[in-house]
């Protein structure tokens, strides 16, 4: 393309400009600045969350800002940004997600949501000082409600003279202004529901009978629509793992993870309903080994191995019983069967080629070995901590992982996983609570301090961002070493309900 340097050291913001037309920008070119757009913002956001405004670094981020946006509505005559479900919009493009700017998006995304807005239009070219008024607030939000963030914003903007923001709350589908116990309440809800009647389906199937497909099917669009509105309530609620009830909580947690993966992925959420469907039902063929198998305390028999390692294609069979209530189930046979397979041809079934796995297998495939891998099952005693099995999953070729797939996962739940009990450098005990927002901070989780120094356990505890620094720059507090809740007594699952 003409005018396009060909090479890409030039900073996005010249290159996009560079290929800007005078009139209305296309789809595609609007989509490329609005990478670089949500970028700067994202960055402006954290810098001035980061630092004080003087910082060098924040201004930096500002200027950047302010320049990216006059040069789209020089482009293209406007500039509106939108929030739609988990999507972003920028003047009526879709911004497209991927594995380098999800964190950016999502950021974004619960900054704003969190603050009551839902559109910025700029009627004119915002200024630094513009900028500043805004994100300062999105940052730190006043107000208990998103609906009355939204009013004391716009009072905020009248009272500093800043009239070139014309802002707009969220669709009312999206507008969800609960308090986060109502949130919880809700993800509660989703995950009880999801677990009994995966248990109905699949003891319906273990009797050769049919299981009502539409009504997993709502199972599954309840947990897509909770994830896309409040995902780390029920990505917590997987810490369960609930003894009497694995078979079962054990699909939930698949389907749970793999939404939120393919979320990540960049699916769109009718992909999502069809990915959690699969998920669910990755393990339908164990419905057909016997039951005293499936829950044998002990070590298997060479036998007994032979019938577990047959429940890939056996789920294959029983999927054909529900073809002709739903359209043919295709892709959850190929997850079903595919989802013990590794790459290096070590999985089961065995195969002759390298496995060319599904892109809904590979999800399926990392999500269900993170659950089993961290579960308490009645033939494996001691479970790894989850930040153990994601850096095997991660390191270890041999577990056969697709790389992108383990990238995208340590993502959604950070080097130490949502769950994992954790000593700080202030000897207190903390769970994961949720990734940090900030990439470079995957180390640095939310977490919920349940102790205190001397190791006298709390209940609830309380929340603490570990990226926080004090004034002299230093991290307030840091992760020593994960710890085995066992050994305390602690039942992770007890801070996530
Ligand atoms: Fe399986
Ligand atoms: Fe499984």
């Amino acid at each position: 393309m003409t005018g396009t340097p060909p090479d890409g050291r030039l900073s996005g913001v010249a290159r996009n400009t560079q290929a800007l037309g005078a009139v209305g920008l296309g789809e595609g070119t609007v989509r490329r600045i609005g990478r670089t757009w949500v970028t700067a913002f994202y960055v402006a956001l954290r810098n001035l969350k980061m630092y004080p405004l003087e910082n060098a670094v924040v201004q930096k981020g500002l200027e950047d800002l302010t320049k990216l946006s006059a040069e789209l509505i020089d482009g293209d005559g406007e500039c509106e940004f939108r929030l739609a479900g988990e999507f972003l919009f920028l003047n009526a493009t879709r911004m497209k997600l991927d594995l380098d700017n999800y964190t950016s998006f999502s950021f974004l995304l619960n900054r704003c949501r969190d603050a009551g807005v839902g559109q910025i239009r700029f009627v004119d070219r915002p200024t630094v000082r513009d900028w500043t008024v805004l994100l300062s607030f999105l940052i730190n939000p006043q107000g208990k409600t998103a609906g009355e963030r939204f009013e004391l914003l716009n009072t905020r903007l009248n009272e500093t003279n800043v009239g070139v923001f014309d802002l707009a709350p969220p669709p009312e589908s999206d507008d969800n202004p609960e308090d986060e116990g109502e949130a919880k309440e809700r993800a509660k809800r989703t995950y009880q529901q999801s677990v009994t009647t995966t248990k109905e389906v699949l003891n319906s199937v273990r009797m050769g009978q049919s299981p009502n497909v539409k009504k997993i099917k709502r199972v599954v669009q309840g947990i897509v629509d909770q994830i896309l509105t409040d995902e780390t309530s029920l990505v917590g609620l997987t810490t369960i793992r609930d003894y009497d009830d694995y078979t079962f909580t054990h699909c939930v947690n698949v389907s749970i993870f793999s939404i939120a993966l393919g979320r990540r992925l960049g699916l769109t959420r009718l992909q999502l309903y069809d990915l959690g469907f699969t998920a669910l039902f990755h393990d339908i063929g164990k419905s057909r080994v016997p039951i005293d198998i499936i829950q044998k305390p002990d070590a298997l028999a060479e036998e007994e191995w032979r019938l577990v390692m047959a429940h890939p294609w056996l789920g294959v069979l029983a999927l054909f019983q529900l073809r002709e209530q739903s359209e043919f189930p295709y892709r959850s046979m190929m997850v079903a069967y595919q989802h013990h397979m590794k790459r290096d041809l070590t999985g089961y079934p065995r195969s002759l080629r390298i496995a060319e796995m599904t892109f809904y297998s590979k999800i399926v495939a990392v999500a269900d070995a993170f659950d089993a891998a961290t579960s308490r099952r009645v033939y494996t005693t001691v479970p790894l901590s989850p930040a153990q099995v994601l850096q095997e999953m991660r390191d270890n070729p041999r577990r056969g992982m697709d790389p992108v797939v383990v990238k995208a996962f340590v993502a959604l739940l950070g080097i130490y996983p949502v769950g994992t009990l954790v000593v700080l450098d202030s000897f207190e005990l903390a769970i994961v609570h949720a990734v940090n927002p900030i990439p470079e901070m995957l180390s640095r989780p939310i977490v919920r301090i349940i102790s205190d120094d001397l190791g006298n356990i709390e209940h609830p505890g309380r929340l603490f961002d570990l990226a926080e620094k004090d004034e002299a720059g230093t991290f307030k507090k840091s992760i020593i070493k994960t710890a085995d809740p066992e050994r305390y007594g602690i039942k992770v699952g007890d801070y996530f309900v």
